[in-house]
């Protein structure tokens, strides 16, 4: 008989020879096959489980036979006494199962340490588990008195030979944690950094260490706890910003800086109480010691970013909106006041310019148009909106100040998304009656359940998506013009048009209390998005395209926008109304990903400075292409793709300046 057996492992396709009797472990480390183990092959963690085949396999030129490996013994069965149940009676363990002869091993996703997650909680298809800390159990020799060494001295050679580790550095509370855990039978886990450093130890086996991705927005922060070793999400939780109270928007935190002195330390010190209480939540929820919490990663746009990390936001608030720094940051979790073990690291993710930050860092490693062969635009629409543009060979990025309209502010009868608001509107362009749909309720406004179900709802305002949804239809319905103006005339037609100080609004909703869209709503709408636009068009015009292929809504905002509205209005340029979607919180699916993948990290931080950052305000086209956004949709551009499925009313001017952005004076024609 040979004393070599052929063997393959699936799905991985790797496979070899090894000699008779070798352990599946043993194999899977000498043709580089990744199969998990935190045990070393001790039988505890049951991390190494893997499936045998039995048939003839063609592909491979093997048999493989129930004889190929050995018999499970007392310690896959009886005696079995790994933390990980055995998948099933076909699951064997690989660190004590031997291959006897040829064989095909299948390593089920739960084995691989750099394994492909579903998260769809998380808004993301598939996540690499890869953290950058993990855990390693070994048994340390004892001392001797005739050759006293250190523990620490001891416990590095262990790990050099259980687990090919050198060089290993320790902070004098992990030194002091270990002489703690080193109890009578040696037996220690550790949690090894970057291949570098202890960062904590454990007596005898330990098996879970977990990590949480924050995602910091001027209103909310919302976080994610995650098992660091599996990837699971266990917790998702979020706070109000408390420095709402030093106010609402961003430049008026910035303000408060510049306005009173050590004003940055509250705002500082207030993100970092809030921080903790968010961390300490999560644990509560998650039912794990905060001491078990070994990795942070955060994001936030760029003033969110400085004052979390103690760094003047002054010079963000004008020109040339300076960064003090755009690399990716690493402090200890303590400096931030968050209070989790002394070695917890918090990795902050770069920020890309004065005005795009480390929130869209976070989102382009969710999205990665840089993957991408098609053009993709990545836009996340808030007081400020954030522009990403391009395709595997460039990027680029910008910010355009949209303004608090797409919150609801500045709209008479704007308010927050929350029960009550209405969300979705429609107008028959024959009788200009509207129905509606408000959050709290599912029937639309015209259906007969409508009346019980908003029963206990008051109809209180228009939310960002209800107000990008009426404009539109206003424009669908010949209620106002290509650039913006109520057509007054058409009050002799219904009484919805109702005359306003020289202006006329339409009444969306009679009741208490009566909601309008007035004229300067739409003003400010149109405002907001030729910003948007022509931000979006600078960038196009930078990388020399006329079009994009695919457009992703990122946030909160642009998780409410139906995507044809989007293109309707001119929020965003016509494209195949398919391939604009929304891509939920992009930015805090991003921080999920850097927690769980050192090697995102890498990829993230080389991406960042080749990105090429765009200007708005000093961009000499800037102006022309908001003139021309101003109009709704579009005073010039063509729309065959939103055509298709939202034919779309001759374009019709209320004044002929504002006709083809003033400058063409073409009209466009309808299109079938
Ligand atoms: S490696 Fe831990 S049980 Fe096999």
């Amino acid at each position: 008989m040979a004393d070599e057996v052929s063997v393959v492992f699936t799905p991985s396709g790797r496979q070899g020879t090894v000699a008779r009797g070798t352990n599946i472990l043993d194999a899977a480390r000498e043709l580089g096959v990744d199969l998990d183990t935190v045990c070393g092959g001790r039988g505890i963690c049951g991390r190494c489980q893997v499936v045998p085949e039995v048939g003839e396999f063609a592909k491979h030129g093997i048999t493989s036979s129930e004889d190929s490996i050995s018999a499970p013994g007392p310690s896959e069965t009886t005696d079995y006494r790994g933390r990980r149940p055995l998948g099933s009676d076909r699951h064997r363990l690989g660190c004590h199962a031997e291959i006897c002869g040829d064989l095909v091993v299948d390593v089920p996703a739960e084995s691989q340490v750099h394994r492909q997650v579903v998260r769809k909680r998380l808004e993301v298809d598939n996540i690499s588990v890869d953290p950058v800390t993990r855990l390693y159990f070994t048994t340390v020799a004892k001392q001797e008195l005739e050759t006293p060494r250190s523990e620490l001295d001891l416990l590095r050679d262990s790990l050099a030979t259980d687990w090919q580790l050198s060089g290993l550095n320790a902070s004098l509370s992990v030194v002091k944690q270990i002489q703690t855990a080193l109890t009578k039978d040696r037996e220690i886990t550790v949690a090894v950094r970057d291949g570098e450093e202890i960062v904590a130890a454990w007596s005898g086996y330990h098996d879970a260490i977990y990590g949480i991705a924050v995602d910091i927005g001027s209103t909310t922060i919302a976080g994610h706890l995650l098992d660091l070793s599996t990837g699971d999400a266990l917790a998702t939780n979020g706070l109000m910003n408390p420095q709402i109270k030093f106010g609402e928007d961003l430049m008026s935190r910035v303000s408060y800086v510049m306005m009173n002195p050590g004003g940055e330390v509250e705002l500082t010190t207030t993100m970092h109480e809030a921080l903790n209480e968010l961390v300490g939540q999560l644990a509560e929820e998650a039912e794990v010691e905060r001491s078990d919490i070994l990795e942070l990663v955060l994001v936030g746009n760029p003033i969110m970013h400085h004052l979390l990390l103690g760094l003047d936001s002054v010079p963000l608030g004008g020109a040339p909106f300076a960064l003090a720094t755009d690399k990716a940051v690493e402090t200890p979790a303590s400096t931030l006041g968050i209070d989790c073990r002394d070695t917890t690291r918090v990795y902050v993710l770069p920020c890309i310019a004065g005005h795009v930050g480390a929130d869209t860092a976070g989102a382009i490693l969710s999205e990665r148009p840089d993957l991408s062969d098609d053009y993709q635009l990545l836009v996340d629409v808030g007081t400020n909106a954030e522009i990403v543009l391009g395709n595997r060979e460039h990027l680029l990025a910008a910010s355009s100040p949209t303004g608090p309209a797409f919150e609801g502010a500045q709209i008479s009868s704007g308010q927050r998304a929350t029960v009550g608001a209405i969300e979705r509107v429609r107008i028959d362009p024959e009788t200009l009656e509207p129905r509606f749909r408000v959050i709290g309720a599912e029937a639309w406004s015209n259906e007969p359940e409508f009346a019980e179900q908003t029963k206990k709802i008051t109809i209180t305002g228009i939310c960002g998506s209800g107000i990008i949804e009426v404009v539109a239809e206003m424009m669908l319905a010949g209620i106002i013009s290509a650039d913006g103006v109520v057509d007054g005339e058409l009050a002799s037609r219904t009484h919805r048009i109702v005359e306003n100080d020289r202006t006329f609004s339409y009444l969306l909703h009679e009741g208490e209390p009566n909601i309008y869209v007035e004229q300067n709503d739409i003003r400010a709408i149109q405002l907001a998005k030729a910003a948007l636009y022509a931000g979006i068009k600078l960038l196009m015009e930078h990388r020399g395209i006329d079009h994009v292929d695919q457009i992703r809504l990122a946030g909160a905002f642009g998780s409410h926008i139906e995507p044809k509205y989007a293109v309707a209005l001119g929020l965003v340029p016509d494209c195949d109304i398919d391939k604009v979607s929304a891509a939920g919180n992009a930015a805090g699916t991003g921080a999920v990903i850097a927690l769980l993948s050192g090697q995102a990290r890498r990829e993230i931080e080389a991406l960042i400075p080749t990105i090429t950052k765009i200007e708005t305000a000093t961009e000499a086209s800037f102006q022309q292409h908001f003139v021309e956004a101003m109009a709704i949709p579009h005073a010039v551009a063509e729309y065959p793709h939103l055509n298709k499925v939202m034919p779309l009313p001759e374009r019709r001017f209320a004044n002929a300046a504002a006709a083809g952005g003033a400058s063409t004076g073409r009209r466009r024609r309808r299109r079938s």
